[in-house]
Formats: structure tokens, C-alpha cells, sequence
């Protein structure tokens, strides 16, 4: 990057921070700037990125709501403000004023005429180049990364899902409470608990507001809860984070069918609002959204019996059989590496040629990169599949299911899928067996498709006190801790069910990202604690 800023600058660029803006000054927003045509607006922003010419400069301003080309001229502005506007480096804040003009062919349909430029704070030798970089540096740069237009998009994505969430169940009449954070109790296996010292005493970060949810369920109907959850396995997956957020609601009177009718309204109608309102940022961060349109019929309902055939081969979708459809996918894949392979060589052998102009240079570059890009992703796939051959044609009945299963199953349709009624052994304490088949519990997960894999867990609680008692035994757990619980079942007991929600899960899928981590502002996970 050119390094904009040197001695001979005016003195005036040399300020860190400009201290004398009139903030009471009416500004506009990019995101409005359509309404605004015509006109002269003030915006204030940052430099997202700059080009000059003799006599002008065009900035890349974004203000958080979007991105917008301003043009500085003499004519317009002065010969200051082009000095300054010349001057600028990336992530220098500004206030511009101008006028808008129609321009369909610049982002937004509009660009500003600068009229007047005022530097608000400089920013010399900005970390994040326009280059590629490495992830575990943008990690470390997190606090600037955000900035970047795809970062901004995700976030954008992430704020009217949680904007959709709660108008979703404050419209059906949901009441949303705050469970605690410390908590004395395990409610998802003991295994993964942060433990703290609360005045002496062990108390653990909250694995789930379930249980608390479950008992004001008990004095408002239904109830959601939607807060901090934490998990300590040391695990190392594209979906963990020992840090995310839960969205967690309970119903009186609900049984796992009803439940099941909740999650799907409740997922539908996030996703119809994400396709309605974020659309530019959909685009933005390369989102086909077929998906996510598909995903708005209903969501094929299973039970984990017909969840094992169809994974192991026995049972078809749709004509479609999961273990010679991955061959299939095998076999394709390796004939795309082929074809990669193939081209990238051709485009090195047509590099080699003498006389190229710098265009073509460019061009046959920018290829390769995006080629061997491509390869790696493919190169993966080529580790995985087999992977998934094999755990599926071994997989044995009776266990959960891992990432790999999950894959297999979800592969072969276009919407999230429901399965239900597991086998108790491998799921939580709490919830009730299948009346008509005590081997089941009557546990529901919500897998995404695309191989983003379990996104929601839940089902319909153990309504018995005894059978409850019985499985905290089992568990291991610490009877005592439970005696509040056990009160629920005590004092005017009645069918309920919930299900808990992963809000970076979900992120995770609707923007189709590589990793959870892109989908939280700042990633908590193992090997990770700052910035
Ligand atoms: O399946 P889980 O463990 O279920 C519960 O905690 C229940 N108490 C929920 C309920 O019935 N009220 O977690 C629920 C969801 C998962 O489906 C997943 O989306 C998310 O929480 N989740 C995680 N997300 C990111 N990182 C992790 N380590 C996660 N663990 C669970
Ligand atoms: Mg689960």
C-alpha cells in the first residue's frame, strides 16, 4: 500500500483526530441516499478505499449502512479538500458534503458530488490490505476486520436474524425471560462446564437456560429465552465456539409434534425475513439463496429409525440412495480436479509466452489464484467423502449421530430436516420417553442442509418425577441441585416442550460460511480469547 501520509503534508493532515466537528449537524445515512437524489446531504464515514486522478479523487466512503462513491474535483470542492481527498488513506474518517446524483451504474445508484471535506481522523498504514490474508491474522485483527464489506454483510445478516427472533416469538405471544449465567447445575453433560468460583463455592457458566426456562414456562405459558451460553469441550470444529448465543423457548402444554410445528414457523419466518430485508448483503457475501428459498416449505419430518436407513443405503429420498450418490459425487469431483488441474498448467504455459501484455498478465493471474483456490476446496472434499462413505456404511445403530452422518443425511434434500425420537441412552436427561416405545426419548434435532449439519436440539420434556429421579441418577448428577427441578413436576406438572436454538449455527448457515467463527464479532473458542 502507498503510504499516504509523509512530512510535507499541511499540518492540518497531521492531526490524529479532528476535535472542533459540529456533530449537531443534520447528516444523512448511504442506506438513504436514493430518497436523497438531487440534493445536498452531509454523510460521515470511513474510507473504505480511494483512486486518483489529475484534478480528482474518488473515495469509497461506507457509514455502516453501505458503501457510496464520492467524487472530489476543484471545480466542486476546493483545491484543499482535493489535496486532502488525494491524501487519503484506507479507514481515514471523513464528513463529506455534496450533492447526490443518480448513477445506476455505482453501488447504490448514486454518487456524491463533493462539495465540501472535512478529515476527522486519520488512519496511517491500516493493517488489512486489499490483499489476501491469512486467518488466524484477521483473527488477531478482528477489532479492524469488521470493517471489511463482507464482515459488515455477515454482521448486517446476524443483526435481522436477532431482530427476526424476537419479533417471531413476541408475536405468537411469547414472554422473554433472562436466565442466570452462574448456575449450579449441569444441564447438557458435566463434561463440558467452565467451572468458577463463586464466593468459594463452584459454579459453572451456563451450558443452557433450559431448565430455568422450563420453570417459568410453569408461570407464563411460553417463554424464550435468548442469551449466553457457553461449552468447554477443547474442540476444534468449523461449528464450536466455547462462547455463542442460545435462543431457547418453552411451551406449556406442547407436545414434540407441536414443538416440531414451533421450530419450523419460528426457522421460516427468520429466513423469509433475512431473504426479504438482506438482500444487497445476501449478494454481497456471494449467497445463492435457493436454499434458503426451498426452505420455506415444510421440512421433511423423520424419526431417527428411518434417519439410520436412509443414511446406511437402506432407504431411498426421492430415488436418490446416499451411499452411491456420494460415489457418484466422488467420481465427479475427481474428474474437476482433472479439469482444474488441467486449465491452471494451460494458463501458466500461456504466462510463459513471450510478449504478454500487462492485461493478460493480470488476467491469467487473477485465473490461477481463483483456480487454486477452487482446487483446495475441492482437494477437501476429495479428503471427505470417503470419510462419509465409510462412516456411513459402518454406521451402527444406537449411536448419535457425528458431523459426518449428519452430512450424509442432510445432502439429500434442499431444506432443513427434523429428526426425532432417539434413542434415550444418547440423549439428555430431561427428556420423556416415547409413551409407545420406552427405547425412544422423544428428542428432536433440526439439521441444516448443505452440510452445515444440527443447528437446533431439543424435544418434549419428562413430565414423571420419578422417572426424572431415575435418570439424574444415571447421569451422575448431583441429586440436590435438582430439587427445584423436581418441585416443577411436584406442583401442577403438565406436558411441555422446547427446543434450543444456536444463533452462530444458524448465521453459519444462512450465510453459508466456512466456520462459525465469522459469524460471532468476537470468537470465543478453544485456542482463542482476543481481541
Ligand atoms: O443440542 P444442545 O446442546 O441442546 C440444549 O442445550 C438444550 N438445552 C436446548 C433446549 O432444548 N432448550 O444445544 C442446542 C443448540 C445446538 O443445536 C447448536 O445449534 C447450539 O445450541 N450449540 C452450539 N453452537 C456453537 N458452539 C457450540 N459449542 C454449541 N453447542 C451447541
Ligand atoms: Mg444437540
Amino acid at each position: 500500500m502507498k503510504i499516504l501520509f509523509s512530512f510535507h503534508l499541511p499540518h492540518y493532515l497531521c492531526n490524529q483526530v479532528m476535535t472542533h466537528l459540529d456533530l449537531s449537524k443534520s447528516t444523512t445515512s448511504i442506506e438513504h441516499l436514493s430518497k436523497h437524489v438531487g440534493q445536498s446531504v452531509t454523510l460521515r464515514g470511513w474510507v473504505a478505499n480511494k483512486r486518483e486522478g489529475k484534478g480528482i479523487a474518488f473515495i469509497i466512503l461506507r457509514d455502516g449502512t453501505g458503501f457510496c462513491q464520492c467524487v472530489v474535483t476543484e471545480e466542486n470542492a476546493s483545491s484543499n479538500d482535493l489535496e486532502i481527498a488525494q491524501s487519503l488513506s484506507l479507514e481515514c474518517s471523513i464528513e463529506i458534503t455534496g450533492n447526490v446524483l443518480a448513477d445506476e451504474k455505482q453501488i447504490g445508484g448514486v454518487e456524491i458530488q463533493v462539495t465540501n471535506l472535512i478529515l476527522v481522523g486519520t488512519s496511517e498504514n491500516y493493517p488489512i490490505a486489499k490483499k489476501e490474508h491469512g486467518i488466524e491474522f484477521l483473527l488477531d485483527q478482528r477489532h479492524l476486520w469488521l470493517r471489511s464489506t463482507r464482515q459488515w454483510a455477515i454482521m448486517r445478516i446476524r443483526n435481522t436474524i436477532t431482530f427476526a427472533i424476537h419479533e417471531y416469538f413476541q408475536k405468537e405471544g411469547f414472554v422473554q425471560m433472562d436466565a442466570p449465567i452462574f448456575t449450579g447445575n449441569a444441564c447438557e453433560g458435566t463434561s463440558t462446564l467452565f467451572e468458577t468460583d463463586f464466593y468459594g463455592q463452584p459454579a459453572y457458566l451456563s451450558q443452557s437456560g433450559q431448565l430455568y426456562g422450563e420453570a417459568m414456562a410453569m408461570a407464563m405459558g411460553k417463554i424464550y429465552t435468548f442469551g449466553p451460553t457457553f461449552r468447554a469441550e477443547k474442540s476444534k470444529t468449523r461449528r464450536h465456539l466455547s462462547e455463542f448465543w442460545m435462543i431457547e423457548p418453552e411451551m406449556a402444554f406442547y407436545d414434540i409434534f407441536k414443538n416440531m410445528d414451533c421450530i419450523e414457523g419460528f426457522l421460516q419466518h427468520v429466513i423469509k425475513r433475512v431473504l426479504e430485508n438482506c438482500k444487497h448483503e445476501l449478494e454481497t457475501i456471494g449467497r445463492d439463496t435457493s436454499v434458503l428459498e426451498s426452505s420455506l416449505k415444510t421440512f421433511p419430518r423423520m424419526t431417527y429409525d428411518q434417519a439410520v436407513r436412509i443414511i446406511k443405503g437402506d432407504e431411498n429420498v426421492n430415488g436418490v440412495n446416499s451411499i452411491t450418490s456420494l460415489e457418484e459425487e466422488l467420481a465427479k469431483t475427481q474428474a474437476k480436479l482433472q479439469e482444474i488441474d488441467a486449465e491452471i498448467a494451460d494458463r501458466e504455459a500461456k504466462l510463459a509466452t513471450p510478449g504478454l501484455k500487462k492485461g493478460e498478465i493480470n488476467f491469467h493471474q487473477t485465473k490461477i489464484i481463483q483456480l487454486k483456490q477452487d482446487k483446495t476446496d475441492i482437494e477437501e472434499d476429495l479428503r471427505n467423502i470417503p470419510q462419509w462413505i465409510a462412516s456411513a456404511k459402518n454406521f451402527e445403530y444406537g449411536n448419535d449421530f457425528g458431523g459426518s452422518d449428519e452430512t450424509v443425511l442432510t445432502r439429500l434434500f434442499d431444506s432443513p430436516v427434523m429428526v426425532y425420537d432417539w434413542p434415550h441412552e444418547v440423549k439428555a436427561f430431561y427428556l420423556k420417553r416415547n409413551p409407545d416405545d420406552e427405547r425412544f426419548a422423544r428428542g428432536v434435532d433440526v439439521l441444516a442442509p448443505e452440510g452445515y449439519g444440527e443447528i437446533v436440539g431439543g424435544g418434549e420434556r419428562e413430565t414423571d418425577v420419578n422417572m426424572l429421579t431415575q435418570k439424574i441418577h444415571e447421569h451422575q448428577l448431583p441429586m440436590e441441585e435438582f430439587e427445584w427441578y423436581l418441585d416443577l413436576r411436584r406442583f401442577g406438572s403438565v406436558p411441555h416442550a422446547g427446543f434450543g436454538l444456536g444463533l452462530e449455527r444458524l448465521v453459519t448457515w444462512i450465510c453459508k460460511l466456512k466456520h462459525v467463527r465469522e459469524s460471532i464479532p468476537f470468537p470465543r473458542m478453544y485456542g482463542r480469547i482476543k481481541p
